[in-house]
């Protein structure tokens, strides 16, 4: 019977050969099945196709984002802890590095400051960079923390020759594995050693930018020293990703320095603004993040809408 019937599927294409209508009929189901059977395969293996070609164009690795502007108050660690978080939150691997001695980015995401924990002795080669990522109570999201201790780094670091790439050299281990698939720099508000390092060591910038004119100058000087350092030759690499407009009320002066930015720089503005919210302010007293804050306040969704930016721009 098995033997008959293995017989007839070879020959589905001779329908005469059979005589037995029934028969016949068992054998176009099979007919049909089988070709369900080999366009489900083909799909399947476009899928993981796509799969594969995505897994191998990740193989390059971890992407170093600088969160930057010499301007301080302008909103830089609080968009550098809600969107490592909101793309934590997306299943991204993300490391933050407070590199700012303050240390705001720690207490924002609940984490303890120790000293033993702080990025400066990476820095001077005395650890590894590695040995002082802590995790946070967040899935995919871990931190390096700063300490006080960070602002000795600036006189320190000034007298040696490694000033420029020593967060760089530091990196490099991270750089080799496969542990993030991005690390934020939270930088200091001065263009200092900290700041220059951290462009030093980075593949993009972000700016974050408060919608007033004074923030116009400090985005052209910021952009002066990137292309310094694309020039001289110590980052060639470096990227100016983008600009994230925050503190954001619908003001006619608003307005106005969001379309300059729109009109000098098309394609580095992030279509999402960040607006101006008191439960952002409020968040870091809880040790909380403002998705964790205030869920479906607008200035969580308006991060949220950042990182699905952010991700479609790194797509
Ligand atoms: N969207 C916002 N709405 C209201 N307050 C904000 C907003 N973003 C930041 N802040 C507040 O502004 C202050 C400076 O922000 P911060 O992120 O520390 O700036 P920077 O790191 O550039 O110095 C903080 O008190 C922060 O809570
Ligand atoms: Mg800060």
């Amino acid at each position: 019977m098995r033997l008959t019937k293995t017989y007839c599927i070879t020959r589905v294409g001779e329908k005469c050969f059979v005589n037995n209508k029934a028969h016949c009929n068992r054998i176009t189901i099979l007919k049909r099945g089988y070709r369900w059977c080999g366009v489900g395969s083909v799909c399947l293996l476009f899928i993981y196709g796509l799969k594969w070609v995505e897994w191998f164009g990740r193989m390059p690795g971890v992407k170093v984002i600088a969160i930057a502007n010499q301007k301080g108050g302008v909103g830089k660690t609080t968009t550098a802890v809600n969107l490592s978080a909101a793309l934590a939150a997306r299943g991204k691997r993300v490391l933050l590095i407070d590199m700012d001695s303050q240390a705001n980015a720690s207490t924002m995401l609940g984490v303890e400051v120790e000293s033993d924990a702080s990025l400066y002795p990476a820095l001077i080669g005395e650890v590894l960079l590695e040995d002082l990522i802590r995790p946070t109570r967040r899935r995919n999201l871990s931190i390096i923390p700063a300490h006080v201790d960070l602002s000795g780094v600036e006189v320190e670091l000034t007298q040696t020759d490694s000033h420029l790439t020593c967060m760089y050299d530091a990196m490099e281990g991270l750089r080799q594995r496969d542990y993030f698939d991005y690390v934020f720099l939270d930088t200091p508000p001065s263009l200092g050693v900290l700041m220059t390092s951290a462009l030093c060591a980075c593949d993009e910038v972000i700016t974050p930018m408060q919608c007033e004119f004074l923030s116009l100058e400090g985005l052209s000087k910021i952009l002066f020293v990137m292309d310094q350092i694309r020039e001289n030759g110590v980052n060639s690499r470096l990227k100016h990703e983008g600009i994230i407009m925050t503190m954001y009320n619908n003001t006619k002066l608003a307005n106005e320095v969001i379309r300059q930015v729109q009109q000098e720089l098309p394609d580095k503005l992030y279509r999402n603004h960040i607006p101006r919210s008191v439960r952002v302010a409020e968040a870091p007293s809880f040790g909380r993040t403002i998705m964790e804050h205030d869920r479906f306040g607008t200035a969580s969704m308006a991060y949220q809408a950042v990182a699905r930016e952010f991700m479609a721009r790194h797509r």
